[in-house]
């Protein structure tokens, strides 16, 4: 694994600071890579929960170059991904089904049937049955042995957006149809071609469901995410951050940042 310049823990997490973006990345795919394996020896499958974004991009490259080295099968792995919009359709390239077909999963030796996202063509009036069909599908795997995340500029967590709930109350958030928040709908626009243009809703996992997987890691690169690092790390556990309720799970949540990432944490 690339040498970490920084390696801290603060409140029970791990914080691995890196260099650069890359070498970050390529951190978190060689995590996912020995988690994999340790899953796969232990109980003969590995169940990973994914993320999109820009972030992830690099991740999966790595991840694709392994396999392409031979040194990673995903024949016993089983996914799920985090989030999708709502509506659209699979093949919709804006959609994060399109999204991991071509970052990762038309690259590997995964099955189709073992690739799940939530169905943004779901008609409305089956969304929530679909949702928590989706929390049963995981704990009927055995539950995450590893939940990739990344975090948005305001915090957010998959879909899970910023809200005035108490602590409590988001920590269950179940698995769930979302509005968008408008730095997520404005962070969006680069790929929809302009904020109105952003479908303004989306199916998230929750934060409950997140929380419960075996280990968490966080991958965080660029100064845009430094605030929100910050806060997340070191400020109160709140639904106004919901990355901050990570904290509730420190134990078992890796934070692998950039510089940039982390310039507001030292
Ligand atoms: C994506 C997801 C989001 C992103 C976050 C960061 O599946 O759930 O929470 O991880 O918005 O996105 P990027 O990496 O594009 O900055």
């Amino acid at each position: 694994m690339p040498i970490p310049a920084r390696s801290v823990e603060r409140a029970g997490v791990s914080i691995l600071v890196f260099g650069d973006a890359g070498s970050a990345g390529r951190a978190a795919a060689l995590r996912i890579q020995s988690t994999i394996h340790a899953a796969v020896a232990e109980r003969g499958r590995a169940v990973l929960g994914l993320a999109t974004g820009a972030t992830p991009q690099k991740v999966y490259a790595h991840l694709v170059a392994l396999h392409h080295d031979g040194e990673l099968s995903f024949r016993d792995v089983v996914t799920y991904n985090l989030d999708e919009f709502y509506p659209i359709g699979p093949l919709d390239p804006k959609s994060y089904r399109s999204y991991m077909h071509r970052h990762l999963f038309s690259h590997v030796d995964l099955a189709p049937n073992h690739a799940h996202l939530l169905d943004g063509t779901v008609p409305e009036r089956f969304v929530a049955e679909h949702c928590a069909g989706f929390d049963r599908w995981i704990a009927a795997d055995g539950g995450l042995d590893l939940q990739l995340l990344g975090i948005g500029r305001n915090g957010h967590i998959g879909f899970n957006e910023p809200s005035a709930l108490s602590v409590a109350e988001a920590l269950a958030l179940p698995t769930r149809l979302v509005e968008l928040h408008p730095v997520t709908r404005s962070d969006a626009a680069r790929d929809f071609g302009g904020v109105d243009q952003v479908i303004p809703r989306a199916l998230t996992l929750g934060v409950a469901p997140i929380l419960a997987a075996r280990s968490i890691l966080m991958l965080a690169t660029g100064p845009h995410k430094a605030d929100s690092v910050a806060r997340a790390l070191g400020g109160p556990m709140t639904a106004g951050l919901p990355a901050s309720l990570l904290q509730s799970a420190a134990a078992r949540v890796t934070w692998m940042l950039d510089e940039p990432a982390a310039a507001g944490l030292f």
